[in-house]
């Protein structure tokens, strides 16, 4: 019989190895304490079961040397679990500085993908190989889950936060990738195909067909004037809103004196909720804009104040130069949230 049951999915990520290596030492310690508490309890009743009607067992009054080293071995195996999960769990949990940020929308029953310069797909995700890609996840209905079997990683996907996994391909090739939380009537159905290429081969996948008009940054710039957030947020000091240039990944003081780092979810929460954490020395004027503007929107215009402070979308360093951005963007932002 040819043995073709994969006990594992192929592995296919850099963090693939880390992780198989925990869950196998898992198994195998498992297994070896089953075996070995199984076998003493076997072997105990047989050797020392009742063998007359008027046998009496013998007094035992225990040893402190048994009692420290069947303390301190399991102290010893646990605290070796405990922080090499923790040294995983950290390495799963911080992207390197350099990935390729890609944002993930779930919603019932799909996945949206957005390359970094705008090319989107449904359900199934081109990446390139020996790059870590970054995914900034969140859903617009109810709790899913990101899941890479061959990668060995899954983030869930929250209504109205953001997440992030992360993971660096080792092998070309088409895999699985799942919805892991149920979330509905088809929630077996949410799921496809992750694409691995050679970079050359990613190059030109951008290259042809579904080119993207224009850059996620370039996409929220447009958006930035159309929701007339310019008004309010100049280019310089003066505005009745803080200046955006330069403050991503910075910290910035509230007016109740709590200091924030101004990341993704912090934008996001200002966009949305913008009178929940005023920047000090500004009146809460600006208007919520929550259930008028779509997730996708949002990651645009995080990743266009992102790209005001030199992020990886912006050319030559500098902000994106907005008279080149097409009249038709804002149209096209508003029209594109039917998938
Ligand atoms: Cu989405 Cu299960």
């Amino acid at each position: 019989m040819p043995l073709d049951f994969p006990l594992f999915p192929e592995a296919a990520s850099t963090m693939a190895g880390q992780v198989d290596a925990l869950y196998i030492f898992l198994v195998v310690l498992s297994a070896f304490m089953s075996l070995l508490i199984g076998g003493a309890v076997f072997y105990c009743a047989v050797r020392y079961r009742r063998r007359s009607e008027d046998e009496i067992g013998s007094n035992f009054h225990g040893s402190i040397l048994l009692e420290i080293v069947w303390s301190a071995i399991p102290l010893a195996i646990c605290l070796l679990l405990f922080f090499w999960g923790a040294k995983v769990f950290f390495a799963q949990s911080r992207p390197p500085a350099d990935a390729l940020e890609f944002t993930a929308i779930g919603k019932q029953w799909m996945w949206k993908f957005q390359h970094p310069d705008g090319q989107r797909e449904i359900n199934t995700l081109h990446v390139p190989i020996g790059q870590p890609i970054k995914i900034t996840a969140i859903s617009q209905d109810v709790i899913h889950s990101l899941y890479f079997p061959a990668f060995r990683v899954k983030k869930d996907v929250l209504p109205g936060r953001y997440t992030t996994v992360w993971f660096e391909a080792t092998k070309t090739g088409s895999y699985h990738l799942f919805c892991a939380e149920f979330c509905g009537a088809e929630h077996s159905k949410m799921g496809g195909q992750v694409v691995v290429l050679e970079p050359e081969e990613y190059e030109r996948w951008l290259a042809g067909g579904a080119a993207a008009s224009q850059s996620p940054a370039e996409a929220g710039a447009a958006l930035f004037e159309q929701l007339a957030c310019v008004t309010c947020h100049l280019d310089g000091d003066g505005g009745r809103g803080p200046a955006l240039r330069g403050i991503y990944g910075e910290d910035v003081t509230l007016n109740d004196g709590r200091t924030v780092v101004v990341n993704d979810e912090y934008l996001r929460e200002s966009i949305l909720t913008p009178a929940e954490k005023i920047v000090a020395g500004f009146q809460p004027l600006m208007p919520t804009y929550k259930g008028q503007i779509s997730e996708e929107n949002v990651f645009k215009l995080i990743t266009y104040i992102k790209s005001l402070s030199g992020g990886r979308e912006t050319p030559a360093g500098g902000a994106v130069d907005e008279s080149n951005v097409p009249q038709d963007a804002a149209t096209d932002a508003a029209t594109e949230d039917t998938p």
